[in-house]
């Protein structure tokens, strides 16, 4: 970087030959001032190994490139899009597959279906599977610098559309919480709170669209905890395969539900005995099924009903813990641009509200 006063003209600016940057006139004072490392800093290289070095550099210099483009201003918070933001989009571009009704009824988790075809569940699952897998892939766009600074208005729309999306999709997961992995108390309370704290995070951010450093802490929860629900996929299927092996976890199953599993009464009968009283409806009958994840459909329904609700709770508190860490680890750089000065964080209560095309 070599210019450093705010006051330095376009024509300096170029007079340097340095690739145009639009943020070069304060860049200096954000980043040195700030302590933040210089984004062009060279790598460090190693004579050793010439080939390997001028491959990585390559690498390097496309990924500068793209990161400058997009309007990132620290080093890693392209490759922290890449992966969460990659996350986000790839889940919901793989479960879009249930966005076809016929899928949701065959190649959800047995057992699940059984609810889900009720007046009541019906048309919030589908409401639900719809509506967020929308606002998650839309919801990426909200994290690219460019677009907030040279394209303002569609920020807002984009933000408005993702969270009239995201808000009634949350309140249609939470509904069917209920019922969810067999209505099993851990995963619903887990669902809850997550449906709570995403619905609040988004208000919060609502409410402060204005105060632009307040407004995208809110709005970084709220994505991320809604991406909770990922983490506790993969903690759910890590788990599932462990109980399965030690073999002596059970979930809890009405009769009924056993019986629209496995589709054959005898069968029912046979395994579970109980279910085959006289004169006892097979609502009122609850039985236990081992949770295994290798030997049928309603014994790996069992180990995600088993799992669930722990690997909900651990992604919740993941999320929560990893996002509060990011805010704090990155509020040197949450500054706004006002005209050519970027605001630092100690202005922020002093500050008049301002408009967002501020930052
Ligand atoms: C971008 C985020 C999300 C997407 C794309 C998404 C998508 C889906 C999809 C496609 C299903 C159908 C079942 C399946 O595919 O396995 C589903 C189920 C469900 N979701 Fe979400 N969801 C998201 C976040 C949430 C959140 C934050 C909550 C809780 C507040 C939630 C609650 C539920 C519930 C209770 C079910 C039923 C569980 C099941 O039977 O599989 N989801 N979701």
């Amino acid at each position: 970087m070599q210019v450093n006063s705010p006051s330095t003209s376009i024509a300096e600016v170029s007079a340097t030959n340095a690739p145009f940057n639009p943020y070069l006139p304060f860049a200096s004072h954000s980043m040195k001032q700030d302590g933040l490392e210089d984004f062009d800093e060279k790598v460090p290289q190693s004579p050793k190994a010439p080939s390997t070095r001028s491959r990585f550099d390559g690498l390097t210099s496309i990924y500068r490139s793209v990161s400058w483009i997009l309007g990132f201003r620290e080093r890693y918070s392209l490759l922290l899009m890449i992966i969460f933001g990659g996350a986000l989009v790839g889940f919901c571009l793989a479960r879009a597959m249930m966005m076809r009704p016929a899928n949701v009824r065959d190649l959800t988790i047995a057992g699940e279906w059984f609810w889900y075809r009720q007046p009541l569940y019906k048309p919030t699952i589908f409401m639900h599977i719809y509506l967020t897998i929308i606002a998650g892939i839309f919801a990426i766009f909200q994290f690219i610098p460019a677009i907030r600074r040279r394209m303002m208005i569609l920020h807002r729309i984009n933000g408005y559309f993702v969270l009239i999306l995201l808000i009634p999709g949350i309140v249609g997961g939470t509904i069917v919480a209920r019922r969810a992995f067999g209505g099993e108390l851990n995963s619903q309370s887990g669902y809850y709170v997550l449906g709570s704290l995403i619905v609040f995070s988004a208000c919060m951010g609502l409410l402060n669209v204005k105060q632009t450093r307040k407004h995208r802490k809110w709005m970084l929860r709220t994505v991320t905890f809604t991406c909770a629900t990922i983490t506790a996929r993969l903690a759910s299927i890590c788990a599932r395969h462990i109980i399965s092996k030690i073999g002596t976890y059970y979930a809890v199953w009405r009769c009924d539900e056993i019986l629209f599993v496995l589709q054959d009464a005898n069968a029912v009968d046979q395994a579970y005995p109980e279910c085959g009283q006289t004169g006892v409806s097979p609502g009122n009958i609850h039985v236990a099924v081992r949770a295994a994840t290798n030997v049928d459909n309603l014994e790996y329904a069992a180990s995600v009903r088993a799992t669930f609700g722990m690997g909900l709770w651990i992604g919740i508190l993941i999320h929560i813990v990893g996002i509060e860490f990011y805010i704090r680890r990155t509020e040197d750089a949450n500054q706004h641009r006002r005209g050519f000065v970027l605001q630092r964080e100690d202005d922020e209560d002093d500050a008049p509200k301002r408009a967002p095309d501020d930052y």
